[in-house]
């Protein structure tokens, strides 16, 4: 009897020969680092170099995070990971009335370049490549990044790192969206000119599906409703007169590890042949970097429990297994307590040994995609992959993943799959041990990390200083600039310039995204029913 797989089609109890009859594995698969890149962006792959340990970290105030920083780095962690608070996500300053209760709690306030330098203070930014989880306002923060490293003498053409700056799924699962799409896109084709011109090295965008696989979306619907958002975004740079190959290498992807290995493996290969295609073929990509699909992954938040947490340390580590086997190019592992609050000290040192056990004392970097030629992967990996392109092309027919967005597509397709897995678990047919088997009948209990209260005090007592010492009328007329700028055709004035000179003038994070949401507006999100 065949078992349904996560995005819905029969897993064969058991593949054989058949399984791949009149298959031809140079033209499916191709050779690693090559088109169409199944099985690996890289001709070498970890045996040439483990993949980046990129730990996502940050709460309270800046001093703290870069406590934390300091101390992963210290650890052996290759990349770092900022994760900001809301009121910083959604373009508030700590002492708005809307960022009340919320200043520092999921990530780190950051509201001006001096919060920039405290948070960067004592990291060599021409050695560490950053990842910083920001998307309305990503160009703001990417700006104070570069204005500390100018501090630090650290020329923009060395800089490295990867903005999330993908706002289409903030639209469709995520939430922290500032501005209608119009200007958030043409926001995102400044960015990629901005990179292309001052920041070569970095990646300008993360193309994220791990948000909407925790909101409930299968595998396929995660790299379906990803690809098709990043088609979206090719789009508009094209639109936005780029060529193709001078903005596409620099595209990168941010999926999830679910603890269904097999899948998980297949759907990573199928995402990287998919990407390969639609690049070559749709929009004549030549540069192999174009092509490829380089990613980072995070293990399933959503499938901790709170519930004997120590038993997410199995899970976290069969589901970077799954990341690793994939190909990814940086991974999270999860902490096993972050089900009930943000990781300790000691629960996210575990999380990266996690990750250094898998990269040191596994064979699992001694051979690429090793899974290659597998009777069942690779029928999962083709399986996936037209569930993938069939989802694909039903956002292709509703007009692309906005005009899809807009009529709340890919918003019911995910929550249908939720709702599927939320009655099988509430049935016991979906088994999650501890939860709805094999539970204990009392638990120990678990001393979380708690969030100092006084942060936004803290807080606004920083913002009171800064601007009771900056000059006001620079700050004033950097932001007439922005504001001047915002106003003009897409493709004219590329916002980014006027947007530095106002954050180097101390302009805060909420100043500067008044002024564009006084230009630009709010967006509503359409009504679902
Ligand atoms: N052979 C040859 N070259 C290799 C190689 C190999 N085997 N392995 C690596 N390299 C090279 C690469 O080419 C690259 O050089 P280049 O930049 O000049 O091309 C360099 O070594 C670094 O390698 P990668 O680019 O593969 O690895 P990075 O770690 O630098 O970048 C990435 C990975 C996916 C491209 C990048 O975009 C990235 O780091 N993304 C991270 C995103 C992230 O951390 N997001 C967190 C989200 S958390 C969140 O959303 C919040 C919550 O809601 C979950």
């Amino acid at each position: 009897m065949a078992r349904e797989s996560e995005s819905g089609f029969p897993v064969e109890p058991v593949y054989g020969p058949g399984a791949l009859g009149g298959w031809d594995p140079a033209g499916r698969l191709g050779e690693p680092g090559e088109y169409p890149f199944t099985r690996g962006v890289y001709p070498t792959m970890y045996t040439g170099r483990p993949w980046t340990m990129r730990q996502y970290a940050g709460f309270g105030t800046a001093a703290e995070s870069n406590a934390r920083y300091r101390q992963l780095i210290e650890h052996g962690t290759t990349g770092l990971s900022v994760a900001f608070d809301l009121p910083t996500q959604m373009g508030y300053d700590s002492d708005a009335p809307l960022a009340h209760g919320e200043v520092g709690r999921v990530g780190v306030a950051i509201d001006s370049a001096e919060d920039m330098r405290v948070l960067l203070g004592g990291i060599p930014l021409d050695r560490v490549s950053t990842s910083m989880t920001i998307n309305a306002p990503a160009a703001l923060l990417l700006l104070l990044y570069q204005l500390v490293a100018e501090e630090q003498g650290v020329s923009g053409a060395r800089l490295t790192g990867t903005i999330q700056n993908d706002i289409l799924k903030e639209y469709i699962a995520r939430g922290t969206y500032i501005f209608p799409p119009v200007p958030s896109l043409r926001l995102v084709a400044d960015i990629f000119k901005y990179c292309k011109a001052e920041l070569p090295k970095w990646n300008t965008i993360s193309i994220s599906g791990y948000h909407m696989a925790e909101a409930g979306a299968s595998p396929a619907q995660e790299i379906a409703f990803t690809l098709a958002d990043g088609i979206e975004y090719v789009r508009t740079a094209v639109a936005a007169g780029m060529d193709i190959d001078d903005f596409a290498p620099r595209l990168s992807f941010f999926f999830v590890s679910r603890t269904t290995l097999l899948e998980e493996v297949a759907k990573f290969r199928a995402a990287r042949r998919i990407w390969a295609r639609v690049m070559r073929e749709e929009f004549g990509a030549r540069d192999p970097k174009s092509q490829m699909l380089r990613f980072h992954t995070q293990t399933a938040g959503v499938q901790l429990t709170a519930q004997q947490p120590e038993v997410n340390l199995v899970r976290v580590a069969v589901q970077g297994l799954a990341a690793v086997f994939g190909g990814t190019q940086s991974l999270h592992t999860n902490a096993f307590d972050e089900a009930i609050a943000l990781p300790t000290d000691t629960s996210a040192r575990l999380a990266l040994r996690t990750q250094q056990v898998l990269a040191h004392e596994t064979d699992v970097t001694a051979t690429v995609d090793p899974f290659a030629g597998s009777y069942a992967v690779e029928s999962l990996t083709d399986a996936v992959e037209e569930a993938a392109v069939d989802l694909m092309r039903r956002v292709e027919d509703l007009g692309g993943a906005v005009a899809a967005i807009e009529r709340n597509f890919q918003k019911e397709e995910i929550e249908r799959n939720a709702y599927r897995i939320a009655r099988e678990t509430d049935a016991g047919t979906r088994v999650v041990v501890g939860v709805n088997r094999f539970q204990l009948a009392e638990e120990a209990p678990y001393e979380p990390l708690r969030v100092d209260p006084d942060i936004e005090a803290r807080q606004r007592d920083r913002l009171a200083r800064l601007r009771a010492e900056r000059d006001r009328s620079a700050v004033s007329a950097a932001l007439s600039a922005l504001r001047k700028a915002a106003e003009s055709e897409p493709g004219t004035a590329n916002v980014l310039y006027p947007m530095k000179d106002a954050l180097a003038a101390r302009a805060t994070v909420g100043e500067v995204c008044d002024a564009l949401r006084e230009v630009w507006g709010a967006y509503k999100p359409v009504d679902a029913f």
